[in-house]
């Protein structure tokens, strides 16, 4: 997943994020895990928001750039030849090659010894044209980027059947 976010003053900042999970459904609580030091956790300090945007095999190149420690208030979506649009009810913005852009607004925070979870609540969901089939995600299509390790990744285009 790409986490966006903005700081006080607008600016925005994209970080990739695999420790990402659902926590509730009804309400849909969305929640990652990342460290004190980052601008991830700063910024939603600042706002209370931020945005989980599916990374697809075809951005793996850009996601990785937004990887990057660049200094705070670099737009790292500029950096990786990322396009990104308003969102519809939070302040950080919706990345456009991301086929599926979950707005969350601040829940509740859990600090672990290094890294801490941050849990939102979905208070807006963007789904691109196609990137759903019955109700699911549409797999062959979407071809979403699961994080293997360091630099491996798997690609989720099959889905099967028990
Ligand atoms: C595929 C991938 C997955 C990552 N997952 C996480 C994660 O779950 N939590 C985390 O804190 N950092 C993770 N990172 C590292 C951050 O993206 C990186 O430290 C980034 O610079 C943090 O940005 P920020 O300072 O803007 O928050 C990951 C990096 C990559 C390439």
């Amino acid at each position: 997943m790409l986490i966006t976010t903005v700081d006080k003053l607008g600016r925005i900042n994209a970080a990739p994020m695999s420790f990402v999970m659902p926590v509730e459904m009804d309400p849909p609580i969305l929640a990652f895990s990342t460290g004190y030091e980052g601008d991830t956790y700063h910024n939603v300090g600042e706002t209370g928001e931020f945005v989980v945007n599916l990374v697809t095999a075809e951005i793996k190149k850009q996601m990785y750039i937004c990887s990057r420690s660049f200094p705070r208030g670099v737009n790292e979506l500029e950096k990786a030849g990322l396009h990104w649009e308003p969102s519809e009810k939070v302040k950080p913005p919706r990345v456009v090659e991301c086929p599926v852009n979950l707005e969350c607004k601040l829940e509740w925070t859990h600090e672990g010894p290094e890294y801490v979870v941050v849990a939102g609540r979905v208070v807006a969901m963007n789904v691109r044209k196609g990137a759903l089939k019955g109700g699911r995600l549409n797999v062959e299509q979407v071809k979403p980027l699961l994080h293997l390790s360091g630099k491996s990744f798997v690609i989720g285009d099959r889905a099967v059947e028990l």
